[in-house]
């Protein structure tokens, strides 16, 4: 039986997944960041095989990405190797020690503040990494549609508010911005205009504008892997703004997240400047965009949703 440890000292070569909590399980001081969703972390796929000592890991919820995880986690750990890896009970962590065991892991698994916690040392030889790794890799929607990935915004079909935008966007013209573009479906449409003179397209995910990368093959088209939320102050004077803001974050509701984004876009629009956006209907963006932008019309109200035309 391996031991759980709450404490971890400082390791040789460590990495980290994510942001375990503190109370939950102990990063190594050091460690290299690899989450995709955090701007400048090392990317996973990136490290070399077999060449850690540590890897502490927040498992994501969903079973393919995790597995996906897991199994790259597991490849860059030297044999020996110690990956800590917690999820909360209700998002994955009931799985983990089964998945793990699937894998040819022995493991150590305990309970703490509602999460699971599992500790195994690499085996000489895990089994079952390349299907999970091919599981959850970069592939085309039917094969040939767009690029996506497990683990990104509704990555496997169009999201109903993205298709109410779609469906009430305008033909822009000048330049522009999609905030959390995702795999660049907004794009698209944007760049069907011959008047879009240049379109940012910024995202957390690094998949997300990997794929967008892959699928808008467009010289307007400038991509950065940036938090919203801290501003962009590369970019100015744009004449629009179109978004389907987050509102989740670590597997709640965050209503602060999309209104973060309203006051994002306002400071990117020049005067006249103009912000489409969708939001689930429950959403309490009103006040935030009457503080921001001098006009605001609802242009649509469909099916829990609605969409915004804001004019700075
Ligand atoms: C609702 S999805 C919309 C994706 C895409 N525009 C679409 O319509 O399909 C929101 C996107 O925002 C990204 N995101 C979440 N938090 C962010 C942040 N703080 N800064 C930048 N992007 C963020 C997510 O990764 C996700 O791709």
């Amino acid at each position: 039986m391996i031991k759980i440890l709450t404490s971890m000292t400082d390791t040789a070569s460590a990495a980290v997944y994510g942001f375990p909590p503190r109370e939950v399980i102990e990063t190594p001081r050091g460690a290299v960041q690899t989450a995709p969703t955090v701007p400048g972390a090392e990317p996973l796929e990136g490290l070399a095989d077999a060449s850690l000592d540590a890897f502490t890991a927040l498992a994501p919820a969903g079973a393919v990405e995790r597995r996906y995880v897991l199994a790259q986690m597991l490849r860059a750990l030297k044999p020996g190797g110690r990956l800590t890896v917690a999820a909360p009970k209700d998002r994955g962590g009931l799985r983990l020690k089964k998945e793990l065991e699937g894998f040819g892991c022995k493991i150590g698994e305990d309970a703490r503040r509602h999460h699971r916690i599992c500790v195994t040392l690499r085996p000489e030889a895990p089994t079952g990494l390349a299907e999970a790794l091919a599981d959850g890799a970069p592939r085309r929607i039917d094969g040939e549609g767009l690029w996506t990935q497990p683990g990104v915004f509704s990555w496997d079909r169009l999201d109903t508010g993205t298709a109410l935008l779609m469906s009430a966007l305008p033909a822009f013209s000048g330049a522009g911005a999609d905030l959390g573009c995702g795999i660049g479906v907004l794009a698209h449409q944007v760049l069907a205009s011959p008047k879009v003179t240049k379109l940012a397209l910024i995202d957390i995910d690094r998949r997300a504008l990997d794929a967008a990368r892959r699928n808008v093959g467009d010289e307007r088209v400038s991509f950065a892997h940036a938090d919203v939320r801290l501003g962009l102050p590369e970019l100015s004077g744009l004449n629009f703004v179109v978004s389907n803001p987050p509102f989740h974050e670590g597997g709640g509701e965050d209503k602060a997240l999309g209104q973060a984004f309203i006051r994002g876009a306002a400071a990117l629009l020049r005067k006249g400047g103009v912000l489409w956006l969708v939001a689930n209907r429950h959403l309490p963006y009103e006040a935030v965009l009457a503080e921001h932008f001098s006009r605001v019309r609802s242009a649509l109200d469909q099916n829990g949703f609605k969409v915004f035309e804001a004019v700075k």
